[in-house]
């Protein structure tokens, strides 16, 4: 049931603000001060290190959640594609956590990584949307990101989900870590219990985001740009892109741009940057001048006052709410997959079963 939307894709995006809301409400207290974990969830304070292993969107939402155990709360993290991980046997050091995630729990690559781990770690976790898939039932414990069934192939919700419990398990390392204090904290979950209503804002630019993907739904190729935590979203953003459009996208972190991709530029390229005005936004408006002044298109995705900042020369803005940058990769996610979806649309790809992908990859 589509719900009214012409794909199961568009439905899924849509519902994000609720789904994102009812893993906000399984996950924190009633009065949304605390985060509520299971028992036996292991103590953050005696690991010293967190490796975590996924394949695809799933493996982006790893690389963003590195960003936020390492700064939040000091964690080393090891992030690995699972095809990868599983083949390279690497060395697990005692203090490791293993945490796998996976929407479908059914992945081969992911599940055959965890059962390397199985016997070389204390706790094998896991962040799965099926709740009774293998990687759950094989897990010492899985957490649920309640997202519900998603059945377009694109994954969309499941990653803003596995976000949002990764967040949170970030942030109960940061505290367990004695890494935050208090006053930061409430900041962090206040704006957190917000993000359904700003979600719901974001998507009031549903509309402009289609007309900028009427125009993108011409090019050949596609260039995605972020730093920080933007950098895995870029990728997300890109893999989104090639996915249902068939438009050959790439990502990079914007500070490699001169290291090669530059080359690419002309006026035939578009490039999508994705930066909220934060600590990094200065860096990233030189990137963007470096593209304009070899021809290339921007479109910028920032809040008001990145653009206000970025100035003229931009081929096409999206302006997204403000939000404290630390949550700013679950917002962002959003004109992401919106641009994707749209562009796809106006090419009449198969949005819901894109050509030559299956929604979950049992065989390696
Ligand atoms: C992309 C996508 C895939 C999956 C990947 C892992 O839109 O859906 O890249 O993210 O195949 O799947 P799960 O999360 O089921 O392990």
């Amino acid at each position: 049931d589509k719900a009214g939307h012409k794909h199961f894709m568009a439905k899924e995006i849509a519902e994000q603000p609720s789904v994102i809301g009812a893993a906000l409400s399984h996950y924190l207290s009633a009065d949304g001060r605390n985060i509520v974990l299971p028992d036996t969830m292991p103590d953050f304070a005696t690991i010293s290190r967190l490796t975590m292993v996924a394949c695809g969107t799933a493996y982006y939402a790893c690389l963003t959640a590195k960003y936020w155990f390492e700064r939040l709360a000091g964690l080393p993290v090891e992030v690995d594609i699972a095809s990868e991980f599983r083949y390279r046997e690497p060395p697990i050091t005692p203090g490791t956590l293993a945490l796998f995630v996976s929407q479908s729990g059914e992945t081969a690559d992911t599940l055959a990584a965890l059962r390397y781990c199985t016997d070389r770690v204390d706790t094998i976790l896991s962040v799965v949307n099926v709740a009774e898939s293998s990687i759950a039932r094989e897990s010492d414990l899985a957490l649920p990101i309640l997202a519900g069934a998603e059945i377009g192939v694109a994954s969309t919700k499941a990653f803003t989900c596995q976000l949002t419990v990764l967040l949170l398990l970030a942030l109960r390392a940061a505290h367990a870590r004695g890494q935050i204090d208090d006053d930061r904290l409430a900041d962090i979950l206040s704006s957190l219990r917000a993000l359904p209503s700003t979600l719901n804002t974001a998507m009031e630019r549903n509309t402009q985001i289609r007309i900028v993907a009427r125009q993108l739904s011409t090019s050949e190729n596609a260039l995605f740009l972020g730093r920080g935590l933007m950098y895995p979203l870029a990728l997300e953003g890109a893999l989104k892109l090639k996915e249902i459009s068939y438009i050959h996208a790439e990502a990079y972190a914007s500070g490699e741009l001169k290291h090669g991709p530059i080359a690419l530029i002309d006026d035939t390229m578009p490039v999508i940057v994705m930066a909220p005005c934060d600590a990094l936004f200065d860096k990233t408006v030189s990137n963007m001048q470096e593209v304009m002044a070899r021809g290339g298109r921007i479109l910028l995705i920032s809040d008001a006052r990145g653009i206000a900042t970025a100035g003229d020369g931009v081929w096409q803005t999206v302006s997204m709410p403000d939000i404290d940058p630390i949550l700013s990769p679950i917002l962002y996610a959003l004109p992401a997959q919106l641009l994707a979806y749209h562009t796809a649309v106006a090419k009449g790809t198969d949005v819901d079963q894109p050509r030559n992908l299956a929604k979950s990859v049992t065989v390696e």
